[in-house]
């Protein structure tokens, strides 16, 4: 695919593009690192192929990003809040984004009878997704029809998951602007598709 295997040429390239940036703005770099004003919050899976800024075709500063296995919102997950709290409390960002993918490893693997070690702890979370939802699913015979409906019905659940945090609770309590999607991401085309928003419940 590429040709890059090695962190000396990762160090190369990122020179390349630094100095790339400067020839069109001197001043770039200089002025976003006295602020980040990102309206957004994106939290997606860590696959390789759904990097966040790329695809919303945003620059550095413009969108504030949590990644792990299959977008699971977790309600202990002190990393995932941390960042929720930063983004709302903090930055003030205006969206959340819940953005999950067709093709998903972590939801295709959560289907799967197989043992996967310590990450199968994890994946309960998606096997929890599947029992909320196991009459709509159970009658799906298309193992891939399957796997796309759970990827969507994942993001589903995890948007709910993020609008019952105490954190976008008491943001709609105290009548902030906050607005919570659930996208899903087509590896096939790129493009997003939303599946649902929660404004504010108040
Ligand atoms: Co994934």
């Amino acid at each position: 695919m590429n040709d890059v295997t090695d962190i000396s040429s990762l160090l190369e390239r990122n020179k390349k593009w630094a100095d790339g940036i400067r020839e069109i703005d001197p001043d770039y770099f200089e002025n976003l690192s006295h602020q980040q004003t990102p309206e957004f919050l994106w939290i997606g899976c860590a696959d390789s192929r759904v990097p966040a800024n790329q695809i919303i075709d945003l620059p550095p500063g413009e969108v504030f990003v949590h990644r792990n296995i299959a977008n699971v919102v977790v309600h202990s997950d002190l990393n995932c809040l941390s960042v929720i709290q930063y983004a709302v409390e903090v930055l003030k960002v205006k969206h959340i984004i819940v953005c999950g993918h067709y093709g998903c490893g972590g939801v295709a693997a959560s289907l799967e009878d197989q043992p996967h070690g310590l990450i199968d702890n994890w994946l309960q979370h998606i096997r929890d997704v599947y029992r909320l939802n196991a009459d709509e699913l159970s009658k799906i015979e298309d193992k891939q029809a399957l796997l796309d409906r759970l990827c969507e019905l994942n993001v589903v659940e995890q948007t709910h998951n993020v609008c019952n945090t105490t954190i976008v609770r008491d943001a709609w309590a105290r009548g902030e602007e906050l607005c919570v999607h659930g996208i899903v991401y087509s590896l096939q085309n790129g493009v997003l598709k939303e599946l649902l928003a929660e404004r504010r419940s108040d």
